[in-house]
């Protein structure tokens, strides 16, 4: 898909003159009330696989090629993410979190090996607590399971659903609070995906789907 050059540096924006990739990518696979960039965009250096919206590494390659410079380009996605079309929101980020975004797609999209690592300052919100063991005796922290709520944010889920015990208004998807999904359907889908929603197998630990098909089948229309 080609990249309509002409939203470049319109000016209503203001020109992404500086900001922390690292930070934009943390900011990408995050997940907001207003959905998650990785979950509607593949980009290889996230490791995000998202359909919905066209892919960022074959969207901004051929610009690279044909030698737009890295500002263009951050010129280019910073409007996109102040004007875009339906489905995807408006203003996700603004102000300086949308330049380190912006930022950070112009140098990794086509470049997986742009070598920005994301921001681990502060532990990511969504993150899940991963099981650990310790394998020597003595004091050994019991794995708890993996948390539906945090599952139900590191995969984005609401990005395209609403669903208000995880605080989320996406609307790509059907409304879970109206829908009442029984768990085994949450289950099924999350396996599976089907219509404009993604599989999460492989991607997701078996565990962990579970876990999120428990918290969305007890908290719908909550
Ligand atoms: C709900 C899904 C969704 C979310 C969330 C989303 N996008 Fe999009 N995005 C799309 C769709 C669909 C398009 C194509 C329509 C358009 O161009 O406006 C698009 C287009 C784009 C384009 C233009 C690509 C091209 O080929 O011209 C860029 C750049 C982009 N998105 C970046 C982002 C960034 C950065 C974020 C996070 C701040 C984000 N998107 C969040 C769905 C989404
Ligand atoms: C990129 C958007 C997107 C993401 C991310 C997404 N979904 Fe969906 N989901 C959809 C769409 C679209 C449908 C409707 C599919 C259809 O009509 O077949 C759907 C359907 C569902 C259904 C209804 C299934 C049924 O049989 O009625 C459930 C439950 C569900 N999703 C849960 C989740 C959970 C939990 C997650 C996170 C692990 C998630 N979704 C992530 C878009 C998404």
């Amino acid at each position: 898909m080609a990249v309509v050059l002409a939203a470049a540096g319109c000016g209503a924006v203001g020109r992404v003159t500086q900001g922390d990739p690292a930070h934009g990518k943390e900011l990408f696979l995050a997940s907001t009330p207003k959905g998650s960039c990785a979950a509607c965009h593949t980009l290889a250096d996230a490791k995000s696989q998202g359909t919905i919206g066209p892919n960022l590494d074959d969207a901004f390659s051929s610009s690279k090629e044909q030698g737009f410079s890295e500002q263009t380009m951050a010129d280019i996605v910073r409007g996109q993410i102040a004007y875009p079309e339906p489905p995807m929101p408006a203003n996700i980020y603004r102000g300086q979190d949308a330049r380190d975004v912006a930022l950070y797609v112009a140098k990794c999209a086509g470049n997986p090996s742009c070598g920005v690592t994301a921001e681990t300052s502060k532990p990511a919100p969504t993150a899940p607590t991963a099981p650990t063991t310790t394998a020597a005796g003595g004091s050994t922290t019991k794995p708890a399971g993996p948390d539906g709520k945090a599952v139900f944010a590191k995969a984005g889920c609401g990005g395209c659903h609403t669903l208000k015990a995880a605080g989320s208004s996406g609307n790509v998807g059907p409304n879970l609070d109206q829908l009442k999904p029984a768990e085994d359907t949450v289950e099924h889908q999350v396996e599976v995906g089907g219509g404009a929603m993604p599989a999460f197998k492989g991607q997701l630990s078996a565990a962990e789907i579970k876990a999120v098909a428990a918290f969305v089948a007890d908290n719908a229309g909550k």
